[in-house]
């Protein structure tokens, strides 16, 4: 079976740059990836390629070189998915806010509204593909809604998780470590779905990196993977502790570690804490669903993970009230950085909201700089919090378009993003124009001891 038409319902972080890369590379196939967000898809269609709502490095070339010959952007989902032989369901999946599961369970309403538009609009067979991370057994779910919902038409559906990262999503996508496809591989239909995703994918990936399982494994996979990845930054964040109060040195204990070949050397960067929109929602996932089985040690191991990154958090920025003589009201407090890693403007669960909250609650003065965040978003991620009035958080925080600025008169810098523009700024200049004595906290081990001691700086590095 040939796909001719996909659909790709969600122009986020994830549909947008998966399915420009799909439709750079298989000029055959159209594809239109729609969206409720009008806004969103308006800017994805922007004459200047450079105003595309997602900000990854190289990829604005690629939806040059594909829109509006195979690669299309709308917000008339039934008539894309209409026309579509196989649909990707590449909605938000966040935490539950409400309810049984708030504050753990993955939120599905979204998934669910697709599976049930689907269900309405298809008058002929479709494959559906899961792209959104999601509980393992959605697919019984999706399956459910659709067999019963819908026209009577046949449906497959195959789990087809996203192993890409933020900041390196064009590389990651153009040479994947692995394309993971599950399917109903027990019966003939199922077994074509497969192929034939699996024949979209080897236009430009190579056979043995495209795994295919059955959809339980694939789905947990997802989850399973990104719990890892989180536990290595929690277990290595664990040993920055230690560090600090033994002498030893996190990098050279990182570099000892990661030289032993079954354990590797990367993610292994002591840090503030991980952020970003997935690895805490996915985790907290993993333990509800682990719990909703009664395996209460499975949910106690990983819940772990996220205990020692709030910590982690808490303590960089409770290192920061007790070095500056245990107060730092009315103190300014200079942030480089807001974005939860370099080369992203993306700030979803970014360790900067957190460490600002603590100081803030200590009644501190916040000014940051970010090179790509916008003014309006961190306004935005503090008043999500509901610590304060709009107000407060307007008066006590406020956001600078320069570094020096940020710095001038300052108690403390703390480097909170890995910024490479960070390492060369004039440290020496920023120096002069601080208070004394002048505390710089680097949270993302960016910069170099014995050069800020010898301008004068009283230096706290995370895990040294
Ligand atoms: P996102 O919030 O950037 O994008 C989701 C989009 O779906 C939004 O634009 C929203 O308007 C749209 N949407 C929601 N409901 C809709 C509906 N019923 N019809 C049409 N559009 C709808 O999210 P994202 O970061 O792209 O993540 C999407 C999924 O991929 C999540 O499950 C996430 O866990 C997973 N994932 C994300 C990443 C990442 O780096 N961001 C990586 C791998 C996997
Ligand atoms: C992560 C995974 O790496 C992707 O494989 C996955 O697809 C994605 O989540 C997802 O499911 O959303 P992402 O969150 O974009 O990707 O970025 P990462 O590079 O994983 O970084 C996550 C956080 O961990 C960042 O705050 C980063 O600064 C921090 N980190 C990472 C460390 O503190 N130390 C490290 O060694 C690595």
């Amino acid at each position: 079976m040939k796909i001719k038409n996909i659909c790709c319902i969600g122009a986020g972080y994830v549909g947008g740059p998966t399915m420009a890369v799909i439709a750079q590379k298989c000029p055959e196939i159209n594809v239109t990836v729609v969206d409720i967000n009008e806004k969103r898809i308006a800017a994805w269609n922007d004459k200047d390629v450079e105003n595309i709502p997602i900000y990854e490095p190289g990829l604005s070339k690629i939806v040059a070189e594909a829109r509006g010959r195979n690669l299309f952007f709308s917000t008339d989902i039934d008539s894309a998915i209409d026309k579509a032989d196989m649909i990707f369901i590449s909605v938000n999946t966040p935490t539950k806010t409400y309810g049984i599961g708030k504050g753990m369970a993955a939120d599905l309403k979204y998934i669910e509204l697709c599976a049930r538009q689907i269900a309405r609009v298809s008058k002929s067979d479709k494959i559906v593909v899961e792209k959104s991370t999601l509980p393992v057994r959605t697919a019984e779910a999706l399956k459910n809604i659709l067999d019963n919902t819908g026209n009577g038409v046949n449906y497959q559906i195959l789990s087809n998780p996203e192993f890409l990262a933020e900041g390196t999503a064009v590389d990651d996508l153009l040479s994947p470590d692995r394309v993971l496809i599950g399917g109903d591989i027990d019966t003939k239909k199922g077994k074509e779905a497969v192929q034939a995703l699996v024949d979209v994918y080897t236009h430009w990936v190579p056979n043995e990196r495209i795994l295919t399982t059955n959809v339980w494994s694939s789905e947990l996979s997802k989850l399973t993977a990104n719990a890892f990845l989180a536990q290595r930054v929690s277990s290595i964040n664990a040993m920055s502790e230690l560090c600090e109060k033994t002498g030893a040195d996190v990098n050279e204990v990182a570099r000892a570690v990661g030289m032993d070949s079954r354990i590797g050397p990367k993610f292994l960067k002591s840090s503030v804490g991980f952020g970003g929109s997935c690895f805490q929602k996915d985790i907290l996932n993993l333990v509800y669903i682990a719990k909703s089985f009664g395996l209460y040690e499975v949910a106690d191991y990983w819940e772990q993970v996220i205990i020692m990154n709030d910590h982690q958090k808490r303590r960089f920025a409770a290192n920061i009230v007790k070095t500056l003589f245990n107060t730092v009201s009315g103190k300014k407090i200079a942030f480089l950085g807001w974005a939860f890693k370099k080369d992203t403007n993306d700030t979803r669960e970014s360790a900067s909201i957190y460490v600002a909250d603590y100081l803030l609650n200590e009644q501190a003065e916040i000014v940051i700089y970010d090179p790509k965040v916008k003014e309006e978003q961190i306004y935005a991620d503090l008043d999500y919090l509901n610590s304060r009035t709009e107000e407060e958080n307007r008066k006590r925080v406020s956001v600078v378009k320069d570094p020096y600025e940020a710095g001038k008169e300052a108690h403390a810098i703390a480097v909170l993003t890995e910024w490479d523009e960070f390492r060369t700024l004039d440290w020496k200049k920023l120096y002069e124009d601080m208070l004394k004595p002048a505390f710089l906290f680097d949270g993302r081990r960016l910069l170099d001891r014995k050069t800020k001691e010898d301008i004068g700086f009283d230096f706290y590095a995370i895990g040294s």
